[in-house]
């Protein structure tokens, strides 16, 4: 057993660590720190929480190009305050795309260019990141990249801001800005969302998300469920405030300064489940095979996902994708672990169901309310279905030959004082933690002392080893995310490729996010 194993990093400590490769950060009071559940505190609704199965499940509108050319889709998107029922006798406000939450969905073609204009009416700065994305740094959502708000507006980082950012404002900043997505990418199921410096976590809370997909030929080719029978399904949970409007809570609501209060420093736990940005919802279904699209988009709760009940001989949840795109091969799940920002793709058929039963999709590491998600309809009519999930190979998938590596990296995750660290640092713009070459295979370790959902920017990559040992169950295909559990040390290949300069690798837990849990690599 390797001195990876789980077993050997828990018995000796921080010396494990050491002998990891790890910076000697130390680790103290490790014992304490890993919580058993969930990496967060649950807020608690101040009123009555909705009925759960009482909405039909939304599907964001699909938006419309303002232009189009011979080689690119041209896009605008406004960031504006909207209004939604989401509790009995309060409209709730949503900072959304389109003042929509989620905001509508954009499909780009990969390969065709696709360019977006966004704009701010929101009172705070914004920066927009398309997660999944291969993107140019410029166009990358850098955090201090930031939209100014339209009227002025108070707060950002540049009035505050984390620690050691003084002098980085938004003072030219104008409240538009284009984001030039070449899109030469496999088809995938990406996120678009806010990544303003220090106020992620508020500003994702609030509505700031939305899907974009990418297809191309090689799937479409396929044959899977598409049309009313392929759902983006948006997952996250929420806390209402006595008043209706989503409670958060932020250390300083006018967004001077970032982060949460010290309780809520290892997430904030909401106990409402939104699917599509309704609470519980329903979805009726035809008894034929669904394509469903599932991110989730929760600042930090983790879910473990179950059919209930599983259908006869079960593997209910056959998982055709990651966050990446298509996976090799289907893999059939009874259930699918997702951390924050993680995508699963996957086909459910309802035909393996009694005519008019219903299924709920539940969260086995939820309890009381946010221990249901949503729940399907099946009806009772004779429905044609002409779909098909290849038994063999879905997609040619490029596997990272580990052993080429020209460098191994370790950023360990851990809490200090008052905020969040990678390698003992809490994050500096503009300070690079690494300088990869592009083209050239990596293995970046992460390692952990707590929960962390390790996200990179610019490429995917491929979970190689945990804890020593072989990929876990969800660890399948391209990731740009990957679950790292607490005290754990997980090894990824990575190659970058195509664009030089500055990206981000950080933690989507959102709350340590804003709280410095990120860093910057300089690609060359
Ligand atoms: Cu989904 Cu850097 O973010
Ligand atoms: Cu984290």
């Amino acid at each position: 057993m390797s001195a990876w194993s789980r077993r050997r990093f828990l018995g000796v400590g921080a010396a494990g660590v050491v002998g990891a490769g790890a910076v000697a950060v130390g680790l103290p009071a490790l014992g304490a720190l890993i919580p058993s559940g969930q990496p967060g505190l649950l807020l608690a609704s101040q009123v009555p929480l909705p009925k759960r199965y009482a909405t039909q499940l939304p599907i964001p509108s699909v938006l419309q190009p303002v232009r189009t050319d011979g080689t690119t889709d041209y896009y605008e998107i406004t960031a504006r305050p909207g209004m939604a029922r989401l509790v009995a006798g309060h409209d709730t406000e949503v900072w959304g795309y389109q003042g929509m939450f989620p905001g509508p969905t954009i499909e780009s073609r990969s390969g065709r260019r696709t360019v977006v204009t966004h704009k701010n009416e929101l009172p705070h700065p914004t920066v927009v990141h398309l997660h999944g994305g291969h993107t140019p740094h410029d166009s990358d959502g850098y955090p201090m990249d930031l939209i100014a708000p339209l009227g002025g507006g108070t707060g950002g980082p540049g009035a505050g801001g984390m620690a050691g950012m003084a002098g980085m404002g938004p003072a030219t900043a104008k409240p538009e800005r284009v984001y030039d997505y070449p899109m030469n990418q496999r088809a995938a199921t990406l996120w678009y969302h806010d990544h303003t410096m220090g106020f992620t976590g508020p500003h994702v809370y609030r509505g700031l998300a939305g899907f974009h997909l990418v297809r191309d030929d090689e799937e479409a080719a396929l044959g899977l469920p598409h049309g009313p029978r392929e759902l983006p399904l948006m997952i996250a949970d929420r806390a209402f405030a006595a008043d209706g409007s989503f409670a958060y809570p932020a250390l300083d609501p006018s967004e001077v300064k970032p982060g949460v209060q010290s309780a809520y420093m290892n997430g904030v736990l909401g106990d409402v489940i939104l699917v599509n940005g309704a609470p519980w919802p329903v979805a009726p279904v035809d008894r034929a095979r669904y394509r469903l699209r599932i991110l989730n988009a929760s600042n930090a709760r983790r879910y473990r996902l179950e059919l209930d009940p599983q259908p006869p001989g079960g593997g209910g949840l056959l998982q055709i994708g990651s966050d990446g795109g298509l996976l090799e091969r289907p893999i059939a799940h009874d259930a699918i672990e997702l951390a924050s920002a993680e995508r699963f793709d996957v086909v459910v058929d309802f035909s393996r169901y009694p005519a008019g039963s219903s299924v709920r999709l539940v969260n086995r590491l939820g309890s009381g309310s946010t221990a249901e998600v949503m729940r399907f309809d099946i009806g009772s009519a004779q429905v044609s279905d002409d779909s098909r999930v290849p038994g063999g190979t879905l997609a040619k998938v490029e596997k990272l030959d580990a052993s080429k590596a020209v460098a191994t990296r370790t950023f360990t995750f851990i809490k200090s004082q008052n905020n969040w660290t990678i390698n003992g640092q809490g994050y500096q713009p503009g300070q690079s933690l690494a300088s990869p070459k592009l083209g050239q295979v990596e293995i970046w370790r992460f390692v952990s002392d707590v929960h962390h959902p390790v996200h990179l920017h610019l490429d995917p990559f491929q979970v190689v080893r945990r804890n020593g040992d072989a990929p876990g169950e969800f660890d399948a295909g391209w990731k740009d995310t990957v679950d790292v559990l607490p005290a754990e040390g997980v090894e990824v290949a990575v190659r970058f490729t195509d664009y030089a300069g500055r990206f981000l690798v950080h933690c989507h837990n959102l709350e340590h996010e804003d709280m410095a849990s990120m860093g910057e690599f300089t690609t060359q």
